[in-house]
């Protein structure tokens, strides 16, 4: 079982608090479904509270700290351990590209869910977020992991699933500390916290991450961030590839 979280995954609740604006997106996409499968649940962010929910995940040490209000189960996406049909609906939120094999585990929850599949995903390709400027290899490392929406959505058409592509704008003071929750405060990713809670931070060399914030830090000094970026300090919310997959039947 895939038990990376069970090292990076500590302190997550403090950092990684669903944001109220991106909940409201998510529950729409759910329905009214009573039952609700959360894979890859981790702590329970984003799960409606006043419904019957069953929150799969591998890592013990993310469910030691689960905060929701459904049942927790140890276990993967590529194995989800319910029945066919079990729930209306089933949800994922920033966990396939962690999955080992996103194809089989995407099978599973269409296998599980009555009526709808709502995966929370990011654009791989041809996002533009200035803290790529600094850290070019966060794109090449999303680029690998992170599976193009085109090749989701046809392979839940292969399934007969079809998919609307809902895009998922970040708010200015996200309260979720997912990579781009901080485009407009640049110093949050000057906290080794911060970055623990981004599993791309994880994978990137840490002398090059010491090396690249001090010249963030010169440029925030300087002015020169302000100068080439400031301009984001005039809106509220601003889309950064974040896109909610809602699948329904065909
Ligand atoms: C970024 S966290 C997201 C957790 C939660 N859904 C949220 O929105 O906060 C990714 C989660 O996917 C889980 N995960 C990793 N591999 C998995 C797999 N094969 N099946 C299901 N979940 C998996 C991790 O353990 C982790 O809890």
């Amino acid at each position: 079982m895939n038990d990376w979280y069970d090292e990076i995954g500590k302190g997550y609740t403090s950092l990684r608090i669903p944001d109220k604006r991106i909940a409201t997106i998510v529950h729409k996409a759910l329905g009214n479904a009573d039952r609700v499968a959360n894979i890859g649940a981790g702590t329970g962010s984003y799960e409606p509270l006043d419904r019957e929910v069953y929150a799969i995940e591998p890592s013990a040490l993310m469910l030691s700290q689960y905060e929701g209000t459904g049942k927790r189960i140890q276990g993967i996406a590529e194995a989800i351990p319910l029945g066919d049909n079990s729930v209306e609906a089933s949800m994922g939120i920033l966990t396939l590209h962690h999955w080992e094999n996103w194809k089989k585990g995407l099978k599973e929850m269409l296998r599980v869910s009555q009526h709808s599949v709502v995966l929370l995903t990011h654009k791989p390709d041809l996002y533009d977020f200035w803290l790529l400027d600094y850290f070019p290899a966060i794109r090449e490392i999303d680029q690998k992991i992170f599976s193009s929406i085109e090749d989701i959505e046809s392979e839940a058409s292969l399934n007969q699933w079809k998919t609307e592509s809902i895009t998922v704008p970040v708010p200015f003071d996200c309260t979720d500390g997912f990579l781009g929750a901080y485009w407009r405060r640049p110093n949050a990713y000057f906290s080794s916290e911060v970055r623990r809670s981004i599993s791309t931070f994880n994978l990137l060399d840490s002398a090059l991450v010491e090396h690249t914030l001090e010249r963030l830090k010169n440029d925030l000094d300087s002015g020169e961030w302000n100068k080439r970026y400031g301009q984001l300090n005039n809106i509220t919310e601003l889309d950064l590839g974040y896109r909610l997959l809602r699948m329904t039947p065909v």
